[in-house]
């Protein structure tokens, strides 16, 4: 893969994907990680000289300009982090766009806005989003992709574009491949895996790929009701996804599987909501878990002692409001604390989580800035990001 580094920049305009898809709340960047990440590239093609036109997403707006995921936010606190003025173009490849990137001086900057606001971007119809490739080339001499969080999508930014300019790829991209390859060829035993989350049905893929190498899979999170309902226990109004029982009932027999033992059980999805630590296996019907409970962190804890590779996506629970929050800041400290072991944090939620908790970041070996790409990464599959830039 040829880098950033490779490419003579200076008096260029070098097109930039970036992943700056950040959470929102207001108006404000509630979590600047994907920004902060995305700098060391800006900051060095801006060093030589480079005239560099930023392209990102933001949300799933659907393919047409929708205000509430203008990348404005995302404008002005790259502009903070970078100190230097950030232009932000009215449109993606239109006028505004043709003049921001025609008025950038060298060693400026822009930010297009949202390319998800262009329908070509994300269209499964290969004329139709190579027609947008070829609108957002023409603002550009050189196209470099640092979005690792996107490298899973055959979008037009990520993929078809990288096919009209010549392209290579950013030192977040590489750095985030180089640690994802340790954990698939030959990681160090034991090998342990964390799963949570909401989405049992966007895992079990993942989960299929990763069981026959890891020694312990611990699944907690919105997922571990359906694996529990799986064991024969009634989860109350837990999320459940009924349709993937079965298929959980299959990984269990691998005895691989750790689940929690107690959960925390309010009567609804609120902060305000009553709520009790109960057994696992007696969640009360009318209560839904919305944590692991202590004695489940404790059961992680003890499970992850001794771990020399750990992959851990997925928070334990609902972490953004305070009471369900103690199973993630558990489960996150007992992966810190892990002595010698390669420790990497796989994605959005849970790198959010980590640093909403307030866990020191350099206490992992590496936070990665991409949650499905990181899973599909482990799961062996084609990443058309990736494959284009090895092109
Ligand atoms: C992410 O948040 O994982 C990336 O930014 C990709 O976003 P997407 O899932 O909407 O494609």
């Amino acid at each position: 893969m040829r880098t950033a580094q490779d490419l003579d920049v200076a008096g260029k305009r070098v097109l930039v994907r970036s992943d700056l898809n950040v959470p929102l709340e207001g108006g404000t960047v509630t979590d600047d990680g994907r920004i902060r990440a995305s700098l060391p590239l800006l900051q060095d093609l801006l060093g030589r000289g480079a005239r560099v036109v930023v392209a990102a997403h933001l949300g799933r707006p659907k393919g047409t300009p929708d205000p509430t995921y203008s990348l404005a936010p995302v404008a002005a606190r790259l502009e903070e982090l970078l100190g230097q003025p950030v232009r932000l173009a009215h449109d993606v490849v239109g006028e505004s766009a043709r003049d921001m990137v025609g008025e950038l001086a060298d060693g400026e900057v822009g930010l297009l806005e949202n390319v998800r606001f262009e329908a070509g971007e994300t269209s499964k119809d290969d004329t139709e989003r190579g027609a947008f490739a070829d609108r957002l080339a023409s603002l550009a001499d050189l196209y470099v992709d640092d979005a690792f969080g996107a490298v899973h999508r055959k979008h037009a930014s990520v993929y078809d574009v990288a096919q009209r300019l010549p392209h290579a790829s950013g030192p977040l991209v590489a750095k985030e491949v180089e640690v994802l390859k340790r954990l698939t060829q030959d990681p160090a035993r034991p090998y342990a895996v964390v799963l949570g989350g909401s989405k049992v049905g966007d895992k079990l893929a993942v989960i299929e790929a990763l069981l026959p190498h890891v020694d312990t899979l611990l699944v907690g999170g919105g997922m571990c009701f359906t694996f529990l309902k799986a064991q024969g226990h009634d989860v109350g109004s837990s999320l459940l996804e009924e349709d993937q029982v079965d298929r959980c009932r299959g990984f269990l027999e691998s005895g691989k599987v750790v689940l929690p033992v107690d959960v925390v059980a309010a009567t609804a999805f609120a902060a305000d909501a009553a709520h009790d630590v109960v057994a696992a296996d007696a969640i009360p019907a009318d209560r839904m878990g919305l944590d692991i409970g202590p004695q489940s962190v404790t059961v992680f804890a003890e499970a992850l002692a001794g771990a020399k590779t750990v992959f851990w996506n997925g928070p334990m629970g609902v972490f953004e409001m305070e009471p369900y929050a103690e199973g993630t800041r558990g489960v996150a400290e007992a992966v810190a604390g892990l002595d010698g072991a390669l420790t990497v944090v796989g994605g959005g939620d849970s790198a959010a989580a980590v640093r909403a908790l307030g866990i020191d970041e350099a206490r992992f070996t590496h936070i990665s800035t991409g949650g499905g790409a990181s899973l599909e990464y482990l799961e062996g599959k084609d990443l058309p990001g990736l494959t284009v830039l090895e092109s």
